[in-house]
């Protein structure tokens, strides 16, 4: 990966606000990344719709036009690697890739979720969180590897659940933490910070950090 600026692929399937809050940290400078393609399985992704905004290449994969699923990641990574992206960020992506994407870009591969992992994986976290009673949940950011939602954990970052949370209020609640903590995993990977080693990740050179909510660089409290 590259000292100065990443080269983000942002795979995508929804609304986008992810995407959304990356471009932002990048048109401010808050990370050293610049975003060179957008694909996404639904051609109706909003994120499709953003990147255009952005003069960003927007590229609807159609999964029926391929045979299977490893032939789908194999045209995702060529385009991939058409566009020189270095870093890979699942952004609201809602299929499940294979090995035939994961492994070339082995760390390199980022997702962001709605829980704290890992607690409620997979779908409809929100619901999972609410139907178990947890008092807190948040969102994680890690490194994809085989498993559904299980590869190590970058960054997290809590919430409270409140007593009259639907899913909606709980959602919204997580995405303004997302927001946040997306951007800094990728600007911690653009500064080569991260350490991994097996499930453990660690930040090199932490900074002393600032403001009661945050307990350390890779934990957030957004109370
Ligand atoms: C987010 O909640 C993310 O955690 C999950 O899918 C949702 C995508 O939202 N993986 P958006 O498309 O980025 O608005």
């Amino acid at each position: 990966m590259s000292r100065s600026r990443l080269r983000l692929g942002v795979l995508a399937s929804g609304r986008g606000s992810n995407l959304q809050a990356i471009l932002q940290a990048c048109s401010t400078a808050k990370i050293h990344a610049g975003v060179e393609v957008v694909i996404s399985d639904r051609a109706q992704s909003q994120a499709l719709e953003l990147a255009r905004r952005n003069q960003i290449p927007a590229i609807h994969l159609d999964p029926k036009s391929y045979s299977s699923r490893e032939d789908y990641d194999e045209a995702v990574v060529r385009l991939l690697h058409e566009h020189g992206a270095d870093l890979i960020v699942l952004a609201g992506y809602m299929r499940l890739i294979t090995s035939r994407l994961i492994a070339p870009y082995r760390n390199c591969i980022i997702n962001i979720h709605p829980s704290l992992l890992p607690s409620f994986p997979g779908l409809h976290a929100h619901r999972q969180a609410l139907e178990w009673g947890v008092r807190i949940s948040g969102c994680t950011v890690h490194f994809v590897d085989e498993t559904m939602d299980g590869g190590s954990i970058i960054i997290q970052a809590a919430v409270p659940v409140l007593e009259d949370d639907t899913e909606e209020t709980l959602e919204t609640r997580i995405l303004e933490q997302e927001h946040r903590i997306l951007p800094q995993a990728i600007q911690y990977l653009a500064e080569e910070r991260l350490e991994v080693s097996g499930r453990r990740v660690k930040l090199k050179s932490p900074k002393p950090m600032s403001g009661a909510k945050v307990v350390s660089p890779l934990i957030e409290i957004g109370l």
